[in-house]
């Protein structure tokens, strides 16, 4: 967030506060604010909002104008004050807040080092103070050294920044939302509408490469050449109550929209298509020795199974355990073996015991998650962040995408294997899951059988462990029974279940066998009178022997495994829906379990 107020006496500091209280779904591992009237004013702690309010001296503040803040959702560096935002240069000439993930950082931060500055944090983001005090030193104004230091970056970035002399506050965006806030007492900037809704609607949209510079009395926006761009202000209509939530209904529903952005940081700085090749650099030298082991619970033990499968077709033999399964007496692990923990939060009982216990005999412990700092990425050898951004609803959506990709990547790693069509395949797919998010027709589906008595969901492949994850949602969310299977099971036993009420859900997709025989095991269900819906990207004939079809585009079996999920996340979202459930917090359920 960033505030610049018209009149002397605006408490900009209340304005920092209220804004980032609204954007602490956003992050909330540590919080920071800079004041600059005069000099600059930075106040920073690790831990939620509560703890930066408790820390404040309060009694030294009043009548500030101008000011930045931010609340932090760790990619680089665990959760600490050092690592919280704003950052500064050496001489506290300029004060930073940054969103999204610099992945030109170590070769500026090498350089900077080279020409003697200190660094203070493990942040991507404090070469970026440097670069803008570099360039002040060197003689340019603040608008001008703010420009030179943005163009040395390459990734993503929301940046905003003030300087010693209270004068503007500066921005620009690069694949990370910004929005401006246009009001009568100020000017506002914000990483999504609610840091500022409470005091205006009037905004403008930044767009990626856009400048921003907000003073008392103007708000201009500029191009990458400084030349002035005409804005148009839009105004929103939402209820400030539900601003969080971006206009959605529910936190699910906007993860599940955030999809296609999730996989983007996911895939950022690690894909190489010209070579073939997945570049992890945060992983070490990785050399699985016999069965690579993977423990994970709930929707991360569906991606654990998709994690096993993409090894073993490359011929590293894989194993994938339930967390609380997990056990020293019947699985053989030895200093030798790689045990990979799937966990989107870091901190789930189960797993870090299972990760406890390969720990316990040397073995090489991964963690495959989403927060930086957690348990998981503190007590295990290596650590793959899947970079999927904060997850609110107690149901995992974006982040299972993300867990998806980052095997696949991990797996291309461990395998050696390079391949120019799978990089490309990785990269079609966020624009892939798009086309679905504006197509599906899900929402249908739901009406027509939110009644039903059970959901039974089938696939083979890497579309098994996509059924039980599809089932798991119907669960977690309408609170109706729902199963996932084998395509190939449901001869030997859950045949007895289904009728008319209990639709069945078909993942088929390409043209080859394991299609053909998913289709088999549809004429089975069909020829009982039941409803069938087919996730398909219509290359083979399954349309013909199902219900209703939630089409996916064509891609090849592991990736359109991710793309077809979203279908059913959707489904599950509206059938809830209909049903009236608390869709974010399902009974009964906790985001993060932290007992066995
Ligand atoms: C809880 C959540 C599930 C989640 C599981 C594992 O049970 O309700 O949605 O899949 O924990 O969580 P983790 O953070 O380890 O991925």
């Amino acid at each position: 967030i960033g505030y610049v107020g018209t009149e002397r006496g605006d408490d900009a500091l209340e304005v920092l506060l209220g804004g980032l209280s609204q954007l602490e779904y956003r992050g909330y591992d540590s919080a920071g604010v800079a004041l600059a009237d005069g000099g600059i004013d930075v106040h920073k702690r690790e831990g939620e909002l509560s703890a930066l309010k408790s820390a404040l001296p309060m009694d030294r503040f009043g009548g500030e104008t101008l000011g930045i803040g931010h609340t932090r959702w760790s990619t680089h560096g665990p959760p600490s004050d050092v690592n919280s935002h704003p950052h500064t240069d050496t001489d506290g000439q300029v004060a930073v807040v940054h969103n999204g993930i610099i992945e030109n950082y170590q070769q500026l931060r090498d350089d900077l080092t080279d020409a003697g500055i200190e660094f203070q944090s493990d942040t991507d983001t404090e070469v970026v103070p440097h670069l803008i005090a570099q360039y002040r030193d060197e003689g340019l104004d603040h608008e001008a050294a703010f420009r030179a230091a943005i163009d040395r970056l390459e990734g993503s970035y929301a940046i905003a920044a003030v300087f010693d002399g209270r004068e503007a506050v500066y921005a620009v965006r690069n694949e990370s939302p910004l929005v401006l806030g246009v009001a009568d007492n100020g000017y506002y900037l914000g990483s999504d509408v609610p840091a500022f809704i409470e005091y205006t609607d009037q905004v403008i949209y930044l767009e990626d490469g856009q400048f921003a510079r907000l003073t008392p009395t103007e708000l201009v926006v500029t191009d990458e050449n400084g030349d002035k761009i005409d804005t148009s202000i839009k105004t929103i209509n939402w209820d400030p109550e539900d601003a969080g939530k971006s206009g959605y209904d529910h936190y699910m529903l906007k993860e599940i929209n955030e999809q296609p952005t999730a996989l983007r940081e996911c895939f950022r700085g690690r894909l190489d298509e010209l070579t073939g090749r997945v570049k992890l650099s945060e992983l070490g030298n990785l050399e699985p020795n016999g069965i690579v082991t993977f423990v994970a619970c709930g929707t991360s033990y569906h991606a654990a199974m998709v994690g096993t499968r993409l090894l073993q077709e490359r011929g590293i033999p894989a194993q994938a355990f339930l967390a609380s399964e997990f056990n020293l007496d019947t699985v053989p692990i030895n200093p030798e073996s790689v045990v990979v923990g799937v966990t989107q939060s870091g901190e789930t009982a189960d797993t870090m015991r299972a990760l406890r216990e390969a720990n316990s005999v040397g073995a090489t412990t991964v963690a495959v998650t989403n927060v930086v700092g957690s348990s998981a990425a503190r007590e295990t050898d290596e650590v793959l962040y899947i970079r999927a951004g904060p997850e609110i609803s107690v149901a995992a959506t974006k982040t299972f995408a993300s867990q998806q990709a980052a095997l696949t990547m991990l797996a291309t790693v461990l395998s050696g294997q390079r391949s120019r069509e799978l990089v490309q395949e990785l990269r079609a797919v966020p624009d892939q899951i798009q086309s679905v998010l504006d197509t599906s027709s899900a929402r249908e589906i739901a009406e027509t059988y939110h009644g039903s008595d059970a959901y039974f969901f089938i696939g083979r492949g890497y579309h098994y462990p996509v059924a039980l994850e599809g089932a798991l949602k119907m669960k977690e969310i309408t609170y109706t029974h729902a199963e996932g299977f084998a395509a190939g099971e449901l001869k030997h036993g859950p045949l007895a279940l289904v009728s008319a009420d209990t639709p069945v859900f078909a993942i088929v997709t390409g043209d080859g066998r394991l299609a053909e025989k998913t289709i088999g095991n549809i004429k089975e269900v069909e020829a009982r009178g039941t409803p069938v819906v087919a996730v398909t990207d219509g290359q083979s004939n399954v349309e013909r022997y199902a219900d209703h079809v939630l089409e996916v585009p064509a891609s090849s079996s592991v990736t359109s495994s991710i793309v077809a999920n979203v279908q059913l996340q959707l489904v599950a979202y509206w059938t809830a829906n209909q049903l009236g459930r608390s869709i974010d917090k399902p009974r009964n359920l906790a985001k993060s379990v932290t007992v066995e």
